[in-house]
């Protein structure tokens, strides 16, 4: 009997996992058949932007977090395919930070020239996946079109829904009272909403960063961004600023922990995600903060407890899509039988050797490390194609420098080069901070 393996979500992860079993397929393996779930109607995850917020067309919660404008906030070369490279994509080496549009080609291009859409049922959601008594698994799907639900059973279920998508929405006093709007970062989609108007970000992460600084280059007023446990410590450009955490909110005045008061128009929670699994079994289900090494997977990939059930991408993310490849090439292997899942002590001493050296990081370059040895140990069991792993950490590093150095422009340097070519990334023809037209015309055909 062929095995069949469900694959939850066709984002940057599931894409990693249908690509890989085609690898194996072209080297002569016999495959399990594969059948991926996405309940969106295109690939790419959050690299798919949409418009919409709240619920999308199907009444489902919208998945889509990313926003018009997004450049990637690392370096490219630390997230390249280490089988198809951009060069191979675009023909000549283009700049470091794309922005959304060019990153969402790259990522499309590698799943035609495999052809996996073949096994993606877009528009259908997963609703439920439990075990069966016969040590399978039971997997109730819906198509989002017709309402029609479907239970089919299966070997293995890869979880690869992501998770930035459910917002983390904190209260304070005084919000059902604010006059203006208040919303999450996961509902931001274009910084032209909030020109002129005076802001408070909330979070000291990546969104809070990236989003106050959008807003300001697009015209907006001043901006306050509020910090719970440290502020990020940026240079940051006239009209931006950190001060400590909202106490709460009186009319148009924001109050801050150190007594001091702003005048806001609008709020932006940059407050974070939730992992959420809630078509999930409980014995089955993920439960993890968002860290480097999540809770309950051995490999950080494998469900400990049931490793028939995979989990994929759900760290915090330095590296991406190299991550991604990794995990993915492994599930595959332990699959097909290439990779031997131990027993569970054999299991958890691994996991707690793991957990005991993430709960000693301490610095930006520490994570990187770890994240660069997480991802070296996956490799070493598999055939994915060897690159420079020590040249990224170099390059996370070289980044972080550059973004103490100037927040602002940090996505103007040039010069990384590519793990997997070594080809050197030339500068972009415009300052991050002036280039308001983010298209892919703009970005790749305009800089050759
Ligand atoms: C605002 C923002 C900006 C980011 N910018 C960058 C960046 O610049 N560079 C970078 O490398 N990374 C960035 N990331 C990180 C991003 O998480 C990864 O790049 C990547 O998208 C994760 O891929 P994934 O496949 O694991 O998850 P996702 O991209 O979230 O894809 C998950 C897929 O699963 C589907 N799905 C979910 N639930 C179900 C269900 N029940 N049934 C069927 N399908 C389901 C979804 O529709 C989606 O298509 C950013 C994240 C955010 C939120
Ligand atoms: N391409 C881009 O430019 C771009 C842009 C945006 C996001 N991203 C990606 O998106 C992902 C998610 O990043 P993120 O910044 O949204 O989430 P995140 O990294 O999880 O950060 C969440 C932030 O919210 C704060 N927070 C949580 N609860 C709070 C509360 N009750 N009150 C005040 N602050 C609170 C946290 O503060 P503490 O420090 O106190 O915990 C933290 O600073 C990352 O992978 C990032 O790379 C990329």
């Amino acid at each position: 009997m062929t095995q069949r393996v469900a694959i939850i979500g066709a984002g940057p992860s599931g894409m990693a996992q249908l690509h890989c079993f085609e690898e194996a397929r072209k080297q002569g393996v016999d495959v399990p058949e594969l059948v991926c779930f996405e309940k969106q109607d295109n690939w790419g995850g959050l690299w798919n932007y949409t418009w919409r917020t709240g619920l999308d067309e199907h009444g489902e919660p919208c998945h889509g977090s990313m926003y018009r404008y997004l450049w990637s906030n690392g370096p490219k070369e630390c997230l390249e395919f280490a089988d198809y490279t951009f060069d191979e994509h675009f023909g000549r080496p283009i700049p470091s930070f794309p922005p959304r549009e060019v990153l969402f080609d790259y990522i499309i291009g590698r799943a035609k020239k495999n052809d996996i859409n073949r096994h993606i049922r877009y528009k259908t959601a997963v609703r439920w996946v439990e075990e069966t008594s016969n040590g399978k698994f039971r997997v109730t799907s819906e198509n989002l079109d017709t309402n029609d639900s479907s239970t089919e059973e299966f070997d293995y279920v890869i979880v690869a829904s992501g998770h930035f998508s459910i917002p983390n929405v904190p209260y304070y006093p005084g919000f059902e009272r604010f006059p203006g709007r208040i919303l999450h970062g996961h509902d931001f989609r274009d910084a032209l909403e909030f020109k002129d108007k005076r802001l408070l970000v909330m979070g000291s992460s990546y969104s809070a960063e990236d989003i106050a600084l959008q807003c300001r280059k697009y015209g907006s007023g001043p901006v306050t961004i509020t910090y719970r446990t440290n502020p990020m410590g940026f240079k940051w450009p006239d009209g931006v600023e950190e001060v400590p955490l909202l106490t709460h909110v009186d009319g148009n005045t924001a109050h801050f922990k150190d007594g001091s008061t702003r005048e806001i128009d609008a709020i932006i929670m940059c407050t974070g995600y939730l992992h959420s699994f809630p078509f999930m079994a409980e014995d089955l289900k993920l439960v993890t903060a968002n860290r480097l090494w999540s809770d309950g997977l051995y490999k950080g990939v494998f469900w400990m407890d049931n490793p028939k059930v995979m989990y994929l991408g759900m760290q915090d993310q330095y590296y991406t899509f190299t991550q991604f490849d990794a995990e993915a090439w492994l599930a595959r292997d332990a699959i097909i039988g290439r990779f031997e899942v131990p027993d569970r002590k054999a299991m958890q001493k691994d996991f707690d050797a793991w957990r005991a050296k993430e709960e000693k990081l301490e610095t930006p370059y520490d994570d990187i490390d770890f994240q660069a040895d997480h991802i070296a140990d996956l490799v070493q069991y598999t055939d994915y194609p060897e690159f420079d792993l020590d040249l990224t950490r170099k390059l996370f590093y070289d980044w972080e420098h550059h973004k103490d150095e100037n927040i602002v422009t940090y996505r103007d340097r040039a010069g990384f080069q590519s793990p997997c070519t070594g080809t050197e990334s030339p500068a972009h023809h415009t300052d991050w901070w002036r280039a308001l037209d983010d298209s892919m015309d703009t970005y790749v055909k305009q800089s050759a």
